[in-house]
């Protein structure tokens, strides 16, 4: 897993901002700490080989996709989607994911499985709700819905959670 996150995330040097890249993306230690957290892992294997994994975690009221990474040279041909697809069915809570401004493939892969942005004003009161990231990682990521999420929605999901 840890190779294929780091394999993966290497789409993201040169792209996020400098200061929030880490050579590793992700080490042992806080893969090991996501899992305790809750995040549960689904993967994906060509040929006996892991391709791809994404995970799945319970916050509150709602389900978040996390860490989502397929290995370069498997990208573009299904693996995601199918990861997506996979996670999805597993889930009739409202769903968000969370993703650097910059990752604009990501964007759009989300939104080719029916996530929607969610409006700017509450981009940072979803982040402080349901993730735990700093400042500079709200200023710096989008959040999308499945289903679409208004101001209105967003407010009375933060409410009941
Ligand atoms: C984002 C990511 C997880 C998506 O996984 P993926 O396996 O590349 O996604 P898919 O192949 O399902 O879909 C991506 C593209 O491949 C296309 N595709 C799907 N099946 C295909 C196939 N059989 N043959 C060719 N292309 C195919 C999709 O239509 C899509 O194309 P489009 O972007 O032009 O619409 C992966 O690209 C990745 O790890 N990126 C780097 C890390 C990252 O950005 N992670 C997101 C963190 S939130």
């Amino acid at each position: 897993m840890l190779a294929i996150i780091g394999d993966a995330a290497e789409a993201y040097r040169g792209v996020i901002p400098a200061d929030c890249w880490h050579d590793p993306y992700m080490s042992a230690d806080a893969l090991r700490s996501e899992m305790a957290a809750g995040v549960v892992f689904t993967g994906c294997e060509i040929k006996g080989a892991l391709a791809g994994v994404m995970g799945i975690q319970r916050v509150r009221n709602v389900d978040l996709i996390r860490h989502a990474y397929v290995r370069s040279a498997s990208q573009g041909r299904g693996v995601g989607g199918l990861l997506l697809n996979d996670l999805q069915a597993r889930t009739t809570r409202q769903t968000l994911v969370g993703t650097w401004t910059a990752a604009t493939w990501a964007i759009g892969f989300y939104e080719r499985h029916g996530f929607r942005l969610v409006p700017e004003m509450v981009k940072a009161a979803l982040l402080r709700t349901y993730w735990t990231v700093s400042d500079r990682q709200i200023d710096t990521s989008v959040v999308l819905a499945a289903p679409e999420l208004t101001d209105a929605d967003a407010h009375r999901l933060i409410g009941g959670s």
